[in-house]
């Protein structure tokens, strides 16, 4: 990069963090269409903004409408909507943020770059490891209904692959137990770290 240098300032995430009382941190979630990422992602949102959090939840969906408008779901379209994404999530998590971040994220190699863009412990991945068959029976959206019919190419789990995370620093399978429950996985995942009290 040419002719741009990096401006410093005085004040830091670390500062950022302390005037609002808690650990900045991006809980990422990944896993299938209809995994159940969002609705996990959102319930746990609600669970911390009530216990006084200043949380933001960022949404595979809704970035679309957005940020991420103008692109598709083709491999080099879904590398840079993650690639947007992470660094929107290094600037909030920079502004003290409780981050959490809903996007199938369908590569290792993605969700590492994200990783890397983080400090130590700051980046927590969560697999949503709902098996295919279950994601697809829910089918919320109809998408699989369309993607089986081959109205939607490169459908992620149909048409299009999914690594499978292989050092998530949690894996929930929303098949398995209520929300409730999964819930309070994470939050005592959290609290174990003392990431949050
Ligand atoms: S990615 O792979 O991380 O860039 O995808 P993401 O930004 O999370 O967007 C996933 C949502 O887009 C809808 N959708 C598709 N998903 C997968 N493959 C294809 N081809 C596709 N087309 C549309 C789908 O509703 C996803 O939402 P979720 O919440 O995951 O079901």
């Amino acid at each position: 990069m040419s002719n741009i240098v990096w401006h410093p300032h005085s004040i830091d995430q670390k500062s950022r963090a302390q005037q609002k009382g808690q650990n900045p941190v991006l809980l990422w979630f990944t896993g299938l269409s209809g995994s159940g990422k969002s609705t996990l992602a959102g319930a746990l949102e609600h669970a911390l903004f009530d216990a006084g959090f200043h949380t933001y939840l960022l949404d595979g969906d809704n970035v679309r409408h957005g940020l991420c408008e103008d692109l598709g779901f083709s491999a080099v379209d879904r590398d840079e909507n993650l690639r947007r994404v992470g660094e929107v999530a290094k600037l909030m998590v920079d502004a003290g943020l409780v981050v959490l971040s809903a996007f199938i994220s369908p590569t290792k190699e993605e969700r590492d770059r994200v990783r890397a863009l983080f400090e130590a412990g700051q980046f927590i991945e969560v697999h949503l490891s709902t098996q295919l068959a279950v994601c697809e029976a829910r089918d919320p959206k109809g998408l699989y209904k369309k993607a089986r019919a081959g109205e939607i190419k490169d459908f992620t789990g149909i048409s299009a692959p999914y690594e499978v995370p292989d050092a998530a620093e949690l894996t929930i399978d929303t098949d398995k137990g209520d929300l409730a429950t999964q819930v309070t996985a994470v939050l005592d995942y959290l609290a174990a770290l003392q990431i949050i009290d």
